[in-house]
């Protein structure tokens, strides 16, 4: 033991289950193999030029070098608002239901602390993003874990939660379209979730990352679109990727003004806000051409179409996802997640990310993200099929 003992929260943290995959990874990268990684859900796609040239002008100005607002300009907070409005016909009020975040994840992170007190429970899908996860443990609170099964259309089954669960369960996260399941929620969906909410007094926390990334025509919906959803509910947003700026660290909440200002309650005790710059930039995406936002998804659809019928001329069992960049495929007879993509990379120098280190539901199945280029991506069909056939 040396001179910092971690704090017990930090001990509580579950095993990083990719350990052994970036281990592998790092030894084959450094034999010289060419890696296709088809892992990590960061967009290849640079951010649109005229994001970067509003980025640039603001960057210039004085008055945006100081401490910017808690809670977002208001300039910032009243575009969010319109684009509720237009995209998804909410209407928001941007000075109580509506703030800035430094992307999506770190209100995610931060609303435990506002919404639980130790030993309370949340209700956390499996497989899911990790944080709902993590920040329910760093906030003292035992998550329940929601099980999403493809016979659900991977929706979690709210009649099956045990009533001493819901009993003591003060929110639940959801996210849909889902990461990393790929399926989509519909209204009705939401319209049972706040009826949920209301019967048993939990905090709804939608996760809305992936909405704009949609294929077909899809239009993926808010849950604030749900009757009654303001009074049960937030949402969480971001231009992460809907607008390639994962780097950037710009994202907002929306939804019941009382969780808003919680959650502000908690930002403003730890960060002072989103540079001014960079939320002139986000002003300039929620506003500007949306015509970038098609290209992306064209981009993506086609890259989809050309991945999806590469796994099934593999036998590889896997959905079309009307919606996110991932494909979430289940693992060939006879493989755990964690051995089909340790084989993958050793014997075909690609890294997909094993279902499992989503959650325990998540095994039997791994995640593609159709984060590279189409010849890249067909390539990597030829190598797996090299394994698989
Ligand atoms: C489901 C989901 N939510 C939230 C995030 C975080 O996005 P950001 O913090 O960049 O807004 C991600 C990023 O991958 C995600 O997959």
């Amino acid at each position: 033991m040396g001179f910092f003992e971690r704090a017990d929260r930090l001990k509580r943290l579950p095993p990083y289950l990719f350990k052994e995959i970036d281990r592998k990874k790092a030894e084959v990268m450094s034999r010289g193999v060419d890696i296709i990684d088809l892992g990590v859900g960061d967009p290849d796609l640079p951010t649109p030029t005229h994001i970067i040239e509003a980025l640039k002008m603001a960057a210039d100005d004085p008055a945006n070098h100081r401490y910017p607002s808690y809670s977002g300009m208001v300039d910032f907070r009243e575009t969010v608002a319109q684009w509720y409005q237009e995209r998804f016909g909410v209407d928001l009020d941007p000075k109580s239901e509506v703030v800035s975040l430094i992307g999506s994840k770190e209100g995610i992170a931060h609303f435990p602390l506002a919404g639980i007190n130790p030993g309370d429970v949340a209700l956390v899908p499996s497989p899911a993003y990790p944080v709902y996860h993590i920040a329910t443990l760093f906030a003292g609170g035992e998550s329940f874990f929601m099980p999403l099964l493809r016979e659900n259309n991977f929706l979690p089954d709210l009649d099956s939660l045990p009533g001493e669960i819901t009993a003591r369960a003060r929110i639940m996260f959801i996210n849909y379209p889902n990461n990393p399941t790929s399926a989509v929620a519909d209204l009705e969906f939401f319209n049972r979730v706040v009826e949920f909410a209301r019967e048993h007094k939990v905090v709804i926390c939608h996760d809305a990352a992936y909405t704009e990334m949609a294929f077909d025509g899809h239009r993926p919906p808010s849950f604030l679109q749900a009757d009654g959803a303001k009074d049960v509910g937030l949402e969480f947003h971001s231009l992460s990727k809907t607008y390639n700026m994962t780097g950037w660290r710009i994202g907002f909440a929306v939804g019941n003004s009382e969780a808003i200002e919680g959650l502000g309650a908690i930002k403003s005790n730890i960060d002072s806000g989103v540079f001014q710059a960079v939320q002139i930039a986000g002003i300039e995406a929620l506003r500007g051409d949306q015509a970038c936002v098609r290209d992306m998804t064209e981009v993506y659809a086609r890259r989809r179409d050309i991945m999806v019928k590469g796994l099934m001329d593999a036998g590889i069992e896997v959905g079309l996802p009307k919606a996110t960049f991932y494909l979430w495929a289940k693992v060939p007879e006879g493989y755990t997640s964690n051995q089909f993509a340790t084989r993958l990379l050793e014997e075909a120098g690609l890294v997909v990310t094993p279902g499992n280190g989503f959650g325990g539901a998540g095994e039997g199945y791994f995640r593609i993200a159709l984060t590279q280029k189409r010849e890249r991506l067909s390539e990597a069909i030829e190598r797996l099929k090299t394994v698989v056939l």
